[in-house]
Formats: structure tokens, sequence, C-alpha cells
């Protein structure tokens, strides 16, 4: 065996491991930018934080007192690629001149929308049977919490509602959890 050869052995192993170390630290910095960029392009739109915003939802004619009916504007979080999913709804109660509750349409117990029936005066989820009082709290079935409401104004005639960016995190307590 030549000198040649015992050389070749000795530095073989230590020439292994440098190139195992390179090709790892490559395959990390590729990963570091292909990754980043795409990790903020998904969670960006949750991270960022989004006004609330007074939506015009009609005139103050246009609501009966002791009417709850269904009003329609544009998400407040709508995300670029939203498409018609980008306009939203809440049910608008009238209980006095100025007095108006604003319910989310989605139902505490999953997120199904909820119908408003008037004849019952409940609000009727259709998943998996909950029902709420007119003025949003639970009645019976799964759901856990009363609907999240917003808040409503009436400014310059026109009745408006603060909108919030979905998920809704803040619930009122319902009343016999407490
Ligand atoms: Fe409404 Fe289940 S989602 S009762």
């Amino acid at each position: 065996m030549s000198d040649q050869d015992d050389h070749d052995r000795e530095t073989d192993p230590s020439r292994r491991r440098m190139l195992s170390r390179l090709s790892m630290t490559l395959a990390a910095l590729s990963s570091a930018v292909v990754g980043v960029p795409v990790v903020g392009f998904v969670l960006g739109p949750f991270t960022k934080r989004v006004k609330e915003v007074w939506r015009d939802v009609g005139s103050l004619r246009d609501f009966e007192i002791g009417e709850t009916v269904k009003v329609e504007y544009e998400d407040p979080s709508a995300l670029p690629w939203a498409g018609v999913t980008a306009h939203t709804a809440a049910w608008l109660r009238r209980n006095g001149e100025t007095d108006f509750k604003a319910f989310s349409v989605n139902c505490t117990h999953l997120g199904c929308p909820v119908r408003w029936i008037a004849s019952a005066d409940l609000f009727m989820c259709p998943c998996h049977g909950g029902v709420y009082y007119n003025d949003g709290t639970v009645a019976g079935g799964p759901p856990p919490r009363p609907l999240p409401q917003y808040p409503v104004r009436v400014h310059n005639g026109l009745v408006q509602i603060r909108t919030s960016p979905i998920p809704l995190t803040v619930y009122p307590e319902r009343k016999d959890e407490a």
C-alpha cells in the first residue's frame, strides 16, 4: 500500500464530515429563503391589526321598532382573495327610537348561520337545534354563549354597526355559567 493511499484514508472522514455539514447548512439556508416569505404570506393577514370600522347598514326609517332584520355589509377583515365571502351580515333589532342591537349571524356552538324566526320571536340554528331569545341569550340547545353583539349607533340619520375583524374573540358570558 502506498503512502498516498494511507493519506487518503486519513483525510476522507474529515472531508466527508465537512461536506455533510456544508450540505446541511445550504439546505437550512434554502429552506429559510423559501419558507420565511411563504409563512409571512400565509400568516400576515392574521397578524395584521385591522381597524374597527363603522358601517352604514341603512337609514333610520328603514327599520321598524320591535323588528329584527338581516343587514349586510363588507367584512372589515376581508382578505384580498376573499371574493364574495368579503360580504358579511348581522341581525339588527330595533328596540326603540334610537335603541338598536346588532347580533352576529354565527352560532356560538360551531358557527352555523342562525335564522331569525319572527313568528316565534327566536333565533334558530339549523345545524344542531340551538335556540336564542330575541336579545341573543341562549334559550336552548348546545350554544355555550349568547350571540355576540356589535356596537350600533345612529349617525346623521343612518344606522351604523361597528364591525370587528373575525374571529370574534370577546363573547358576553352566559348567565348560567356565572
Ligand atoms: Fe348552532 Fe351547533 S352550530 S347549534
